[in-house]
């Protein structure tokens, strides 16, 4: 696992960016979060740094968003407002990643491990968010799931150095 913190979101979207140059074709990444943990941030700077230049949304009502990026293309889902497990089969994540795109589910941690393999970013505020600085800062930790990722852990971890947490 990797423990990182991001001081502000400037130091979000360097995360971002790092991963961003490591995401291949195909890649599968879980963002799980309360409200508000910064997992659309996140996404908004993940999909600038892929090349996708139109305005990055919430997928939250219409629960899947896609985009073109300069190399890749992007879907960007968000469960939150998943209702029945059969939806998360209709909204054809698997065919669009079978596809070459790459994968980006918000609150994927609503469906357990249905969506395989990945790279899963759990964020989190500071509990103790008392002091006006502490209101930005975010704790990310990454995990992967499946081989994937296996190969790219150390060039991940070594383009994350400077967020790391000692
Ligand atoms: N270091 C940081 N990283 C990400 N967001 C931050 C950070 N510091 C402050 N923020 C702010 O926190 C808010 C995070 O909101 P965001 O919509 O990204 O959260 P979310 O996890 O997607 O929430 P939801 O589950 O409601 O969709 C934004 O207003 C963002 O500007
Ligand atoms: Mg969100």
């Amino acid at each position: 696992m990797i423990r990182l913190t991001a001081h502000s979101t400037d130091d979000t979207r360097g995360i971002a960016q790092a991963i961003a140059k490591l995401v291949r074709a195909g890649d599968m990444i879980v963002l799980i979060g309360e409200m508000g943990s910064g997992k659309t941030t996140f996404s908004q700077h993940f999909a600038h740094a892929l090349g996708v230049t139109e305005p990055v949304t919430s997928p939250t009502f219409n629960l899947l968003h896609n985009y073109s990026g300069s190399r890749l293309k992007l879907h960007h889902a968000d469960l939150y407002r998943l209702e029945r497990t059969g939806e998360l089969d209709d909204l054809g994540l698997t065919d669009l990643q079978e596809a070459g795109g790459v994968m980006l589910v918000e609150w994927g941690d609503v469906v357990g491990d249905a969506l395989g393999t990945g790279l899963v970013l759990k964020l989190a505020a500071p509990e103790n968010a008392d002091s006006e600085d502490s209101v930005t800062v975010r704790q990310i930790e990454i995990d992967w799931r499946g081989m994937q990722w296996e190969t790219r852990w150390d060039k991940l971890r070594t383009s994350l150095d400077a967020w790391t947490t000692s």
